[in-house]
């Protein structure tokens, strides 16, 4: 049974076993989040997407899709890397959006990772409407079956907090 939480704070300040990243899919790094990890998680996880991109991913990771890293300094052992779908170019097509959550668990199973923390993918730099977002990301992890004990939906700000609260309930 998974357990789904929320933290109003900075995700790369978690302790768990996975830290999901909303990435691009360059997996070189940006802003926001993505910006946020790799600063604070240090110069290995960039290494390894480097490695990802010469190897499987040569033409960058596919919408909706995720893939592992280690965590480097983070107090994680993981960072799953998703990239979402941004609102003005996908039209709202809620699946997309869905899929970042259903393959980050589906890789965080494969890890054997227990605790999966992540962050409002989509809402900032992409655009997606707050409570659109909260709306399919608790919807999907509730109809997800994963072994992931615990998903820790880390919010920045009020706003996103209460558009999560109004949906866990
Ligand atoms: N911890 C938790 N949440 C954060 C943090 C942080 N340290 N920094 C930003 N956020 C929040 C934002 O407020 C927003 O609600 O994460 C949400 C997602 O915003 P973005 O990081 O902009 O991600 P996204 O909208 O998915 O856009 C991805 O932005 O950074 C680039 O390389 C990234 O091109 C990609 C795009």
């Amino acid at each position: 049974m998974t357990t789904i939480t929320l933290v109003q704070g900075d995700i790369t300040a978690q302790s768990v076993d996975a830290v999901v990243n909303a990435a691009n899919s360059s997996l070189l790094g940006g802003s926001g989040v993505d910006g946020a990890i790799h600063r604070r998680g240090g110069p290995a996880i960039l290494e390894e997407c480097r490695k990802l991109r010469a190897s499987s991913y040569g033409r960058g990771l596919p919408t909706g899709q995720a893939v592992a890293t280690t965590a480097g300094a983070l107090d994680a052992r993981w960072v799953i890397h998703t990239v979402g779908p941004v609102y003005e170019a996908d039209g709202g097509d809620p699946s997309l959006l869905a899929s970042c959550h259903r393959e980050s668990l589906r890789v965080a199973d494969e890890l054997g990772a227990r605790t999966v923390a992540f962050p409002a993918i989509s809402t900032g730099v992409y655009g997606w409407p707050m409570e659109d977002a909260a709306r399919i990301a608790v919807t999907t992890v509730r109809a997800t079956e994963t072994a992931v004990e615990e998903v820790r939906f880390v919010l920045f700000d009020e706003r996103a907090y209460a558009a999560f609260a109004a949906q866990v309930g």
